[in-house]
């Protein structure tokens, strides 16, 4: 299966060393043999029908940030990502560019092209989910092709798959939970050894945990990407991140956080959608299901008959989001063999 890996940040560089390194058990276990025949960055765009040389891009981009370490056959310098998913024979696109929540671009543009060019498109990016979530499913089907964005929600955890497959014939009545691995690290270093939260921030950001735009975490914007996309797939809504109420983390103080410590309760950055959907830090108990720490994520389903049930896993992280976009690719070999 050929795959164009458009966006080559922390979570594209480790699924490329993962699918790299899996390539054995996966074509034994799935029949999958993924060929990474292009890989763009923001500079440019390596190319080769053949396959990239997996490991010169990874030491390429270790090296320089770049991938012309490639040299001048494979690596096109000013080759955009609409380019090589017009131009590059694929089955696959995946679009891992940073989230960018005004327009959702590029990434909006990259899926919709990949769309309307008939790829089937594996999305982490949650900026176009976050804006145009129903249209593109539209356009998904449309065009006839699939598309799954399992590592925009929970990283690695498989919250959305988990929900809609496990969770089959329960009524859910709400979710909530947290979403956002940051300001989970954040709120969990502040509360747990008193450290300052633009120290605990640079750390997240240091450990490749925070969006590009880390505003976007502690600010509660991540949090309501992802409540938007678990509620729109899950209870089969139609909002987009501006339907939600947000506030982020920004105001909670090292006295918020020793007072909520007096009480027994732990502050959070809790999304949740009921009737309406809203991002804010909120007290819970410390004995709550949801008080997870670290960059741990945790949802609640508040389902009927079966009462609350709590999905717990690494929320952040290049390996573990590359394990959910493994998932979605074994998935689309499984519904479209080539
Ligand atoms: N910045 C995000 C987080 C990455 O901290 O949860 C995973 O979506």
């Amino acid at each position: 299966m050929r795959v164009l890996l458009v966006g080559f940040g922390v979570v594209s560089q480790s699924f490329a060393e993962l699918v790299d390194h899996e390539a054995k058990k996966l074509d034994h276990d799935y029949g999958l043999r993924p060929k990474i025949v292009g890989i763009v960055d923001r500079k440019g765009a390596a190319i080769s029908p053949a396959g990239v040389d997996v490991k010169k891009a990874l030491n390429s981009k270790k090296r320089s940030g770049t991938l012309e370490g490639l040299g001048h056959e494979v690596y096109h310098e000013g080759r955009t990502g609409i380019d090589a998913i017009k131009d590059v024979e694929c089955e696959v696109v995946i679009e891992a560019t940073p989230t960018e929540l005004t327009k959702g671009e590029p990434g909006l543009s990259h899926v919709k092209t990949a769309m309307m060019e008939g790829r089937h498109v594996i999305c982490t990016n949650k900026g176009p989910l976050a804006i145009a979530m129903p249209a593109l499913i539209e356009l998904a089907h449309h065009n006839g092709v699939v598309f799954k964005f399992s590592g925009t929600v929970g990283g690695g955890t498989p919250i959305l798959d988990f929900a809609k497959k496990c969770l089959e014939g329960s009524k859910i009545k709400s979710i909530s939970g947290i979403l956002n691995g940051t300001s989970n690290y954040v709120l969990s270093k502040m509360t747990a050894e008193g450290v300052a939260m633009k120290e605990a921030l640079a750390e997240a950001q240091r450990l490749g945990y925070a969006e590009a735009d880390p505003t976007y975490d502690v600010g509660g914007f991540d949090t309501a990407c992802k409540l938007v996309i678990t509620s729109n797939f899950v209870l089969g809504t139609s909002m987009s991140i501006r339907d939600l109420d947000i506030k982020g983390i920004a105001e909670v103080s090292k006295s918020d956080i020793e007072g909520a410590r007096m009480r027994g309760n732990v502050i959070k950055l809790i999304g949740k959608v009921e009737k309406a959907a809203r991002v804010a830090p909120q007290e819970i108990p410390m004995t709550h299901p949801l008080n997870v720490s670290g960059t741990f994520n945790a949802v609640s389903f508040d389902t009927y008959p079966a009462g609350e049930i709590t999905l717990v896993g690494k929320g952040a992280g290049g390996k573990e989001t590359a394990s959910s976009v493994l998932r979605d690719l074994i998935e689309v070999r499984r519904t479209f063999a080539r």
